[in-house]
């Protein structure tokens, strides 16, 4: 494609904000031409868009058609638009700064680090499922069923706490596969595990909370939002059973997030005797338990195990959503609180947002109640299985040296570096050899950190993570390298980031 020619999907921008300020001694052309391209370089009129036609956009204006017709032509020859016979007057890739957001262009290191790749790079972050298999079939079934049966009533301000279908629908669910013990009016929906656990964090606040506990590695980003909810942050330490519930107690917090179901990122199942541990510790300080399930539909290798809402649901919120399991853009998740906390959740989503759409909660529902959704996550299962075992395999073979932490579940492997291997420069050096990774340094909050890498293996087909391997394997060879020879010492070459793929 050549760089003037602009994308197949075109915008048509029949309606325009232009500012034509007065502006002595420019002509109305001048600027008017000026205001386009202003909105062309900003992004505001992306590549492909189609501009009004003449005729119109003078109507809106309220000048002569002459004014316009001599501005296109301008920016016509100028490079900034493009007229073609039969699709008017269509804005080129050609007049855009930079195709790189803001920040991204800008070469600032810190933000280079961070959010977007290159698209050479091969993205071994950990987070989002495979986008490419949304079920957009099944999806696109249920919405149009959805649409052509849903009742009017139903499109109006329904419970701010989830429609009655998908409360019904989440409650049958989560018993079925979760073993929860829940019934429909228990369950608030809302737009994601974050939004329930901001939620939960302010209920707790209100109720004279002061701290709040979580796993030391853990979720990073999850971390500072919920720092940012009015609680002290505490960090309690992760062995191979899961939390440490010794730990916890001596944070005097009385509540804490946890994943039981696959340890984030370390991929520990809560032992039995933690489970009784952590329930017996919130019955103890009258606290509670947030159980964060965020993929415990995947695993690979043994049944799945019952969440701990199902063992005491007096004292745990289960937290879920479909960000892994369909795609994090619908915005889809619940809460199920225990009932000493329902009426202050629901308060809360009722005030931050009167509710979740209405029309996704509908169709999830149909999806579930169908079966469409236990067979795509029947197949998502297999394709990650298979994908698992390839990124394992080729660690084995490149990076014999490197442990592979945690079971056959989720959606990344950790694996932990030699001590002699600097985590952050691998980081770095990784994404200059082509593959982006995830370091562990920023999971652990407070507590010290141990070097490992998070490697997602969700997104990449089985060719490309054998490649991501082999470019790792090649970037711990070059830190090695200069480790040892004339690098030694020398000083940083840029401030270095983690390469988080920040879910918020
Ligand atoms: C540990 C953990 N919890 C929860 C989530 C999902 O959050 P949400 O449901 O708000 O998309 C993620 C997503 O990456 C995660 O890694």
């Amino acid at each position: 494609m050549s760089e003037q020619q602009p994308p197949a999907d075109r915008r048509t921008a029949t309606e325009l904000l232009l500012a034509l300020d007065d502006q002595p001694g420019r002509s109305l052309r001048e600027r008017l031409g000026a205001a386009l391209k202003d909105a062309v370089r900003t992004g505001r009129l992306p590549p492909g868009t189609r501009l009004p036609s003449t005729r119109v956009l003078a109507a809106d204006l309220a000048v002569s058609r002459g004014v316009v017709v001599d501005a296109y032509a301008e920016l016509i020859a100028e490079g900034f638009l493009i007229s073609r016979a039969g699709s008017g007057t269509v804005v080129s890739s050609a007049g855009r700064w930079s195709a790189a957001p803001p920040g991204e262009a800008s070469g600032d290191p810190s933000t280079q680090r961070t959010g977007a790749v290159q698209s050479d790079v091969l993205d071994l972050r950990p987070g989002p499922p495979d986008l490419a298999a949304f079920p957009r079939a099944a999806w696109a079934a249920a919405m149009r069923d959805v649409l052509r049966t849903l009742p009017d009533h139903e499109l109006g301000y329904v419970a701010p706490w989830g429609s009655d279908a998908m409360r019904e629908t989440l409650a049958t669910y989560l018993a079925r596969v979760r073993g929860a013990m829940v019934k429909s009016p228990d369950v608030v929906v809302v737009s994601g595990v974050t939004q329930g656990l901001t939620i939960l964090a302010r209920v707790l606040g209100a109720a004279g909370h002061r701290t709040l506990a979580v796993e030391s590695p853990g979720h990073a980003s999850q971390r500072d939002i919920l720092s940012r909810q009015g609680l002290q942050i505490r960090d309690v330490p992760v062995d191979a059973e899961g939390i440490d519930a010794d730990a916890l107690a001596r944070t005097r917090s009385r509540a804490v997030v946890v994943t039981p179901a696959n340890q984030y990122p370390c991929g520990v199942l809560l032992s039995s005797a933690r489970r009784r541990a952590l329930i017996r510790w919130a019955e103890d300080v009258d606290g509670v338990v947030l159980e964060d399930d965020h993929d415990s539909e995947f695993r690979y290798e043994r049944l799945p195990v019952g969440c701990l809402q199902g063992l005491s649901p007096a004292r745990v919120a289960l937290l879920g959503s479909v960000s892994k399991s369909l795609a994090p853009g619908l915005r889809l998740g619940w809460v199920v609180p225990p009932g000493f906390l329902q009426p202050a959740v629901r308060a809360l989503k009722r005030d931050d947002d009167f509710g979740s759409g209405v029309l996704d909660q509908h169709a999830f529902s149909r999806l579930v109640v169908t079966g469409a959704y236990d067979r795509h996550l029947r197949q998502l299962r297999h394709r990650y299985r298979e994908r698992r075992n390839a990124l394992v395999g080729a660690l084995g073979r490149d990076l014999p040296s490197w442990p592979i932490q945690g079971q056959a579940a989720g959606l990344h492997v950790l694996v932990r570096l030699p001590r002699d291997v600097d985590e952050a420069a691998l980081v770095d050096t990784a994404l200059d050899t082509g593959v982006a990774v995830q370091g562990t340094a920023a999971m652990y909050g407070s507590l010290p950190p141990v070097a490992g890498l998070v490697i997602g293996y969700a997104r990449a087909p089985i060719g490309r993570l054998d490649e991501g391997v082999r470019r790792l394997a090649a970037a711990a060879a070059a830190v090695a390298r200069g480790r040892g020879g004339s690098s030694r010492g020398a000083p940083a070459r840029r401030p270095r980031g983690s390469t988080a793929l920040d879910y918020c």
